[in-house]
């Protein structure tokens, strides 16, 4: 456990946005052990956000948990204000909340778009706003290697996550010199919701590593992108390689 003077992110506050499960988990711990302070953000999962925040506390650091529904803007500002209010302040925005439904081109419906679209890039991008008007900082963003191509059987998820791209090279115009805005887009890395135990074995000879990843990986990617330095506008990929392959989803 890095501890003390010596951590890269002591005195530094994360906020994490579905950090009480899966990826979001694995950055909130990661940056904790890095020195920072964490708010825990979850919406149903609440007991795993307070476990985590737990996990947290015992590495001597400082959690919180807040709930909110990110697919409501109003409480995408909300988090933001209390997220602020419980640790006095958010240096460090890391957007990992999102939703991965299922559905091609041809039943898209405008509900469906909306609902991809206000989770997965306005809620970032209304946090991200809260957090240059609040005086700087660093935000990642969660993004998905599936955006490089044609992901046929989540056609909403993967517009959003195309927005969120774009929303991230225009944060770090925007928000510049205060704010830097970055990028981690995972690959193979946790099964969807739902699917079975060969889901990762099955697919691993999709990318030229032919291998998965795990959460630590994204996690270490964040935490590189969230210690500082000159790189704003930048995306990593940790998916084994597999954003060069150029191929249809589904
Ligand atoms: N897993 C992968 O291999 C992979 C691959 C590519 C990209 N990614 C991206 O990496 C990020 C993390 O992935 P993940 O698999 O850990 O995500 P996930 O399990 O699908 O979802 C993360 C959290 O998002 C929260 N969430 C969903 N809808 C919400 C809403 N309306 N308001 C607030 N929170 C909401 C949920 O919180 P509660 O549980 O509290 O309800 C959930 O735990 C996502 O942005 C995902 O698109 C993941």
């Amino acid at each position: 456990m890095a501890t003390g003077k010596q951590s890269p992110l002591s005195g530094q506050t994360v906020l994490v946005t579905g950090g009480a499960r899966r990826l979001g988990r694995a950055v909130a711990l990661r940056l904790a052990e890095a020195g920072a302070d964490v708010i825990v953000h979850c919406l149903s999962s609440a007991v795993e956000a307070e476990a985590v925040a737990g996990e947290i506390r015992a590495l001597g650091r400082q959690a919180w948990v807040e709930q909110a529904d990110l697919e409501d803007a109003a409480q995408a500002e909300a988090l933001f204000d209390c997220a602020r209010r419980a640790a006095g302040k958010v240096d460090i925005l890391v957007n990992s909340a999102a939703i991965f439904p299922q559905g091609r081109l041809a039943e898209l419906a405008a509900a469906e778009l909306e609902r991809n679209l206000r989770v997965n890039a306005l809620a970032p991008l209304v946090l991200g706003r809260a957090l240059a008007r609040s005086g700087g900082g660093c935000i990642v963003n969660l993004l998905d290697s599936r955006m490089t191509d044609y992901d046929a059987e989540h056609v909403a998820y993967h517009l959003s996550k195309r927005m969120l791209h774009d929303l991230t090279r225009m944060m770090a115009l925007e928000f510049a010199p205060r704010v830097r805005v970055n990028a981690v887009a995972p690959g193979l890395i946790l099964p969807p919701l739902g699917a079975d135990d060969g889901y990762l074995e099955r697919l691993k000879t999709s990318n030229p590593l032919q291998s998965y990843g795990s959460p630590a990986d994204v996690a270490e990617a964040v935490l590189f992108l969230a210690r500082g330095g000159f790189i704003t506008g930048q995306v990593i990929f940790v998916d084994g390689g597999r954003h060069m392959r150029g191929a249809v989803y589904g």
